[in-house]
């Protein structure tokens, strides 16, 4: 019942098994293009153009909370509530919907609300939390697609705050439902709450944010189940700070959320309990974990096989939890189900704590050593004590953190919908866009377009320029992009897929442009560069097809702002580091040097790229194909710019790619590029490529798109799908 198996992701799993066994294993051929059709996991039963964002806006957020608000207040027979009250456990389940998130890809938290799929429903770590669901669904059943399950899920956790005491940060809305599982690669471990993805000093492997699988940080015992606050610390402080969490939010969040609720152990969980909700028998309908303790339920209640009280008053926000905590010295012992706990001692604090359905009968306090962890670390320590002596300060952080936690995958605050979202700006949100204050009018566009193409640059370094501005952008937590101009800062500006030594010599030409343009051109005082660099990419793309007899459609949307070297957004080194591609396909950018052996192969980083760019298969191909001819490779490198006459958008790429005179064979050892392209009349070596290259005529379903676009009358459809790609791509993030 607790094999994985059937849930882990397969694709990147055999994709990294594969890079391990051997590097000349041709997995390209058989990579898996589904997250590029369903990017988000499953297929939406919606009209196309549902907007879930705009419905949501049609919600009364008040009725909302208040039926919320019974909810957690009337306890079912079926999952009766510890001390009448669900908000604890509706709490956890929010906690636990957000803390999937992970800086490295972004991917993980709120959205999609895919708690309700596998993996994530039969985690151990996500115990019970099936019945969380099943509590909300009437309120589901009644605001029906105005209301995400990823939306209502995040608001009954603030619900659950608020009903308990506690002033929350805000709310915004606006997350979309997935309809099934996606493709987030969780771990290289088979088995539940193993622990194979740590290497050195317990370095944990990137972009993984938590210590096994199956849970959402670290062990509550302890790593391995020592129960050692100060080692709890480091993981938690590691785990943590994956999840975009300073110190100051780590300990802010824990003692938050444990001032709540209490933990389950009466009886040992593998002892006591069914299958996950993945593996139980239909009758269940998705629950899972069927109980056999006592009566299974309220009392006899089993989930993590740990069992205390945290604070003599567990459903109400107050300092309890750190009175608790520092009001103790605290010894280890084992829970019923025998796992590791704390317990105030020489007996005391007996008699302290409330027992969740017997109001005649009382407890003693208990801890985690993931808890004691907050008051034995040094930094935390000094954190915790801060905030037992200023509770208002720790009230301010909590809710800071709090709303950080289940905020951090939205993106910029424009995404942000309904009344209670906050006004003002937090230094990890994403650059604001202002498409009013930055309008420009036609004229000037063409005017500045013009002036771009007559600067001296090439149009593939327009193009380049354009793309690695808008090449950072994840749809996972809708980071980065061309909104801010973070390209002319470090560090992006000195990452070596940029270039650096052209990008800054390209960068200094436009800036001086920028200034002339701001003072002659009618319109254009409030250009920003963000602007400038995306409309050099149009433009040159607008000359590159004319020359080749094509004419697109100018498409450029202003309001792009630029952030400064000293804007919060830009110089926390944690945000900035996250963006660097580790590959860039597109650019025929092989990989980061430092990752080279660990890494995926080039072109799964491509698939990967491609679906944090929204980008479906035929999208991707044309995108390839195009960027090719126009010859705005990295460093001008050859591979792949099968085309006499680089710089005109032609779909010569695909043509060239697919001509049976060629024969391609693996490039020697010394050469840069992957395979050669040769002639069987002369033998000759005419062309040089990478894998990726390779992959759109290797790969079955992109071969079939190559050859869609090389057919003799396709060059001006191509060329149409390659504008539109490239426009999608450049407004990503807005
Ligand atoms: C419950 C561990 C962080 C909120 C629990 C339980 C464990 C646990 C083992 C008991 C579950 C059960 O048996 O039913 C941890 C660890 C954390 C952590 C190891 C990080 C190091 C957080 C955070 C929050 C939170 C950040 C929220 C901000 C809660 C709440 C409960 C709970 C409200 C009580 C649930 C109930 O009464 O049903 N936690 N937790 N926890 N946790 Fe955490």
């Amino acid at each position: 019942a607790q094999n994985p198996d059937a849930y882990i992701d397969k694709t990147y799993d055999q994709a990294l098994n594969a890079r391990r066994d051997t590097t000349e294993t041709p997995v390209g051929v058989r990579l898996d293009l589904t997250i590029l059709q369903q990017p988000l996991g499953g297929t939406s039963p919606f009209e196309q153009d549902f907007d879930y964002p705009a419905a949501f806006e049609t919600i009364d957020l008040e009725e909302l909370a208040a039926d919320i608000d019974d909810i957690l207040t009337t306890s079912q027979d079926w999952w009766p509530a510890d001390y009448g009250h669900y908000g604890p456990l509706i709490l956890r389940m929010a906690w636990h919907c957000a803390g999937t998130y992970r800086i490295g890809d972004g991917r993980g938290g709120a959205n999609g609300g895919m708690q309700r799929f596998p993996p994530l429903n039969s985690w151990p770590d996500n115990r019970n939390l099936d019945k969380a669901r099943r509590l909300l669904w009437p309120v589901k059943q009644k605001y029906g697609r105005r209301l995400s399950w990823a939306d209502l899920m995040v608001f009954a956790g603030n619900r659950a705050l608020e009903s308990m005491g506690f002033a929350t940060f805000g709310f915004a809305g606006g997350r979309i439902d997935a309809w099934g599982p996606d493709e987030t690669y969780w771990g290289p471990e088979k088995t539940m709450l193993t622990d194979q993805r740590h290497s050195g000093v317990r370095e944990l492997d990137e972009p993984l944010a938590a210590s096994e699988m199956g849970l959402i940080y670290v062990d509550p015992q302890g790593p391995g189940t020592q129960p050692d606050p100060i080692a709890a610390a480091k993981e938690i402080r590691q785990t943590f700070a994956r999840m975009g969490m300073n110190d100051e939010e780590t300990v802010a969040l824990i003692a938050g959320g444990h001032t709540f609720g209490k933990t389950h152990g009466k009886a040992d969980p593998v002892e006591s309990l069914g299958p996950e909700p993945e593996a139980a028998p239909m009758e269940a309908q998705g629950l899972g974990w069927q109980c056999t303790h006592g009566c299974g339920k309220g009392h006899d209640a089993v989930g993590t096989g740990l069992e205390g009280i945290w604070t003599k008053t567990p459903t109400q926000w107050d300092n309890s939890f750190l009175e608790t905590l520092f009001g103790y010295e605290w010894d280890v012992e084992l829970s019923p189900a025998g796992q590791w706990q704390w317990v105030p001692s020489n007996g005391e604090g007996t008699g302290t704590v409330p027992d969740p359905f017997d109001p005649e009968t009382t407890h003693h306090p208990t801890m985690l050593t993931t808890d004691l962890a907050l008051a034995e670390d040094p930094d935390y320590r000094e954190i915790a004590h801060r905030f037992l002596h200023h509770p208002a300060e720790f009230a301010d952080s909590f809710a800071r953190a709090w709303f950080k936690l289940t905020h951090i995958d939205m993106g910029p605050r424009h995404q942000y919908r309904g009344r209670l979202a906050p006004a003002k700006p937090l230094d990890w949100q994403e650059p604001d866009y202002n498409p009013e204050g930055q309008a420009l009018p036609e004229d000037a566009i063409s005017e500045i377009s013009q002036r771009l193409l007559d600067c001296g640059l090439t149009r593939a370094q327009l193009v380049r320029t354009a793309w690695a501005a808008a090449a950072t952008y994840r749809h996972s937590d809708r980071r980065g992009g061309t909104n801010g101009a973070r390209l002319r800062l470090s560090p992006q500006c000195d990452w070596e897929v940029n270039n650096p030594e052209e990008l800054k010599a390209v960068l200094a030409v436009l800036e001086d442009l920028l200034q002339t343009l701001r003072g002659t051109v009618d319109g254009a005082q409030n250009l920003s560069m963000a602007d400038l660099i995306v409309i050099g990419g149009y433009a040159a793309i607008e000359a590159a097809a004319a020359e080749a007899g094509h004419q697109i459609p100018v498409r450029f949307q202003p309001g792009r702002t630029d952030l400064t070297e000293d804007d919060p957004h830009n110089t926390d080194p944690l945000w900035a580091a996250v963006l660097e591609p580790s590959a860039d396909g597109f650019r025929n950018y092989p990989e980061r040097q430092e990752q080279a052996t660990e890494a995926l192969p080039v072109e799964y980083q491509l698939i990967d790229q491609a679906q944090q760019l929204c980008l479906d298969a035929a999208e991707l191909t044309a995108l390839i194909g195009g960027m090719r001819v126009l010859g705005a490779t990295y460093r001008d490198l050859p591979h792949g710019v099968l085309t006499h006459a680089p710089g005109r958008l032609t779909n010569a790429f695909f043509s060239n790619l697919l001509d049976p005179d060629v024969y391609w064979e693996p490039a020697p050892e010394n050469s840069p590029a992957d395979y050669h392209g040769i002639c069987g009349r002369t033998a000759e070596v005419i062309w040089t490529a990478s894998r990726v290259d390779l992959l759109f005529t290797s790969h079955r379903g992109l071969r079939t798109l190559a050859e869609d676009y090389a057919y003799d009358d396709a060059e001006e459809r191509f060329v149409q799908d390659f504008a539109a790609a490239w426009h999608k791509v450049m407004t990503l993030g807005l």
